[in-house]
């Protein structure tokens, strides 16, 4: 495994993290443990969940990830060896506080009810799930400007994340699904008033979508913040498994065929197809080249991995072996400017 400090901290991270979304929906309590077990005897030190998860969001699921992560802390009496990052939502799910908001009230009950839950007094990082502010996000790729929606001054969610750092309730703190605007005034706002500065953006970054490398990238070496890389094979497509149509069973896209919508476009297939084509003339599985391309970028902090059975887990984490040589970043990047971001 390789480490890196989390920016602007202390904190070493395994340059892959374990991904939690699918503990308490398509994986159960036992195969979580499993999965966790393994993750730590390849020396991955870094986890990462939220308050909103398991995914599918539902109301009755609420919690579960976190709940589940916080029996295997409690039972394997290890918390001190993880690093453990979670996330506050935004606004969007009736069920959770009436819709999650930044405020000092929402933040407070969001993080109390995440220590409860991972049965822990600290968590590591603390993350935005996304933004207060109307952005793109999702699958959005256009900004429309809707000044009439409100958010939580910077200044004021500042304010409450340091109380949270005093109170050693939260070591460091991240936002995520961000833009470079947002990322730049929490940069700017924390110099501004001697606040923490984020150490991390957690925002989707795979071969099929490299938004993040526009604008966020940029800032990401000039201010000194690392990109935590969150569906690193756009959910599994990257894999090959779904090429022609075919639909895995008990797959992502197989189970939730609307959830994910913003991954089905036709040139997210042809992208694909190209990737795939390239893995197998290197003899390297295509999971194995995506999670590769993404661990190498200078600008990534951690790789966040998800998988629901222990033969994906495995192949996942071996990517951090895999070398992407100048040609085979020549060849990638060929595709790319053919299919450029299909699923944003
Ligand atoms: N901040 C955010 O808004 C946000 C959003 C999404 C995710 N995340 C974080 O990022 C983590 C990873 O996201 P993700 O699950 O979307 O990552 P991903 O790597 O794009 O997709 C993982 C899924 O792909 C399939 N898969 C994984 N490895 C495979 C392999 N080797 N061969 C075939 N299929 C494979 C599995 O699903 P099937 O078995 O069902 O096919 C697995 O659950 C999440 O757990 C969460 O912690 C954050």
């Amino acid at each position: 495994m390789i480490y890196s400090k989390l920016p602007q901290t202390d904190i070493e991270v395994s340059k892959i993290c374990l991904g939690t979304m699918t503990f308490g929906e398509q994986n159960t309590q036992e195969e979580a443990f499993e999965q966790m077990d393994y993750a730590v005897s390849q020396g991955i030190n870094f986890f990462d969940t939220a308050e909103l998860y398991s995914v599918p969001v539902l109301p009755e699921t609420y919690g579960d990830t976190e709940k589940i992560i916080g029996n295997w802390l409690k039972e394997r009496n290890n918390r001190e060896k993880i690093v453990l990052a979670s996330k506050a939502v935004g606004p969007g799910n009736k069920h959770i506080r009436g819709g999650g908001r930044f405020t000092r009230e929402h933040l407070e009950q969001a993080l109390d009810g995440s220590l409860k839950r991972l049965q822990t007094d600290y968590i590591d990082l603390y993350q935005l799930h996304w933004p207060e502010r109307h952005t793109p996000r999702f699958g959005g790729l256009n900004y429309e400007h809707k000044p009439e929606i409100e958010f939580t001054p910077f200044e004021e969610v500042l304010e409450v994340l340091q109380e949270f750092i005093n109170k050693g309730k939260v070591r460091a703190i991240g936002i995520s699904n961000e833009t470079p605007w947002g990322m730049m005034k929490f940069i700017e706002c924390a110099e501004n008033n001697m606040k923490q500065r984020i150490s991390t953006i957690q925002n989707p970054y795979s071969l099929i979508n490299r938004v993040f490398e526009i604008g966020n990238s940029e800032i990401c070496h000039r201010e000194n913040v690392g990109l935590l890389a969150y569906s690193p094979l756009g959910g599994g497509l990257l894999s090959g498994k779904y090429i022609d149509n075919q639909r895995p069973e008990k797959s992502r896209y197989t189970l939730f065929p609307n959830y994910f919508k913003r991954y089905q476009h036709e040139n997210t297939q042809k992208a694909v197809e190209e990737y795939t084509k390239l893995a197998n003339e290197l003899s390297i599985p295509p999971s194995k080249l995506a999670l590769a391309f993404i661990n190498t970028r200078d600008f990534l902090t951690s790789n966040i991995i998800g998988a629901t059975k222990m033969s994906q887990l495995k192949e996942n984490i071996s990517s951090i072996d895999v070398e992407i040589t100048k040609d085979i970043e020549e060849k990638i990047n060929e595709i790319h400017f053919n299919f450029p971001n299909p699923a944003p």
